[in-house]
């Protein structure tokens, strides 16, 4: 490997991984520099900014710690992780679709029974959900494990907020016989995501809104299906269409209705007004499973 050239140098960094430890390894590592070149090349970065490009990297690892990940907010911002959901969630059609997790879920979160009120004290504006969890034909799946989290009215999540004590508008729910699961908070709202940072700085860049519109985050386990990760979105959010991380699909966007005198699965009744949100989450099959 002598006399490089500019234009023989990619084709020889490429060979440098024949010999990697596992044809997996070989394939990642030589993609990489084959599309890492290819960006320099139609970059043409000066030094300068190939050393702007450096110590950017070097900024954005500096911001990761304790529960902040900037290079996930990175992922996110450039569409590599909606890109990376999509592959990894090829679902067969009438599925509810998959949406990003997010970086505000919490393995330690309380279970609630049906009809709980998950909001913690927080104060807003309240809202009841009512939700089922089916398979593809349609049949509840009983027991499902359903976990909700959201933010407040003014788009902020209890991980967050120093008046919150413990977790609050989040929850474990254990779909019913019927595949129901309801419960009662407090309405989201939209909340741009963090910009004193490296992601900030793209999104600025880009003179791209930093806002996501206002969700509810909802993971779906159930024995033999595929876990759905997923949001639904208020219908009439401004933000929906600049949605910074790529994550709304039209499937999940719902009507938060306002309703009077609301009547609950179990038949109690909701005094005064209060916003609905109904939805059905179809679960797929895992692949073995359907196969059988
Ligand atoms: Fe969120």
């Amino acid at each position: 490997m002598r006399d490089i050239s500019e234009r023989s140098l990619t084709e020889a960094a490429i060979e440098t991984f024949d010999d990697a430890e596992s044809p997996r390894a070989q394939e990642v590592l030589q993609a990489l520099v084959h599309h890492l070149h290819a960006f320099v090349r139609e970059v043409e970065p000066s030094d300068a900014e190939w050393a702007e490009g450096i110590a950017f990297l070097t900024r954005t690892g500096h911001l990761c710690q304790g529960d902040r990940q900037e290079f996930i907010l990175l992922s996110d911002i450039l569409g590599v992780t909606s890109l990376t959901d999509l592959i990894n969630h090829r679902l067969p059609v009438g599925s509810t679709e998959n949406s990003v997790l997010g970086p505000f879920f919490v393995e330690r979160r309380p279970v609630f029974e049906a009809g709980a009120d998950i909001s913690g004290g927080v104060p807003g504006d309240p809202l009841f959900a009512s939700m089922r969890v089916l398979d593809g034909q349609g049949r509840p799946i009983a027991g499902a494990a359903v976990d909700i989290w959201h933010s407040d009215g003014n788009g902020g999540y209890d991980v967050l907020m120093d008046e919150v004590e413990g977790t609050a508008m989040r929850g474990l729910f254990h779909a019913d016989d019927l595949g129901r699961v309801w419960f009662r908070s407090i309405l989201p709202a939209s909340y741009p995501v963090p910009m004193d940072g490296t992601g900030g700085e793209i999104l600025r860049a880009g003179r791209r809104s930093a806002v996501r519109p206002a969700h509810l985050h909802v993971l779906v386990n159930a024995p033999g299906y595929e876990r759905l990760t997923t949001m639904l979105f208020a219908e009439g959010d401004p933000h929906l269409d600049t949605d910074p991380v790529f994550g709304v699909k039209s499937s999940l966007v719902r009507r938060f209705d306002t309703r009077t005198g609301v009547t609950t699965p179990d038949g109690s009744v909701i005094a005064g007004e209060i916003h609905v949100i109904e939805y059905d989450f179809v679960l797929a099959a895992e692949p073995d499973v359907a196969a059988a």
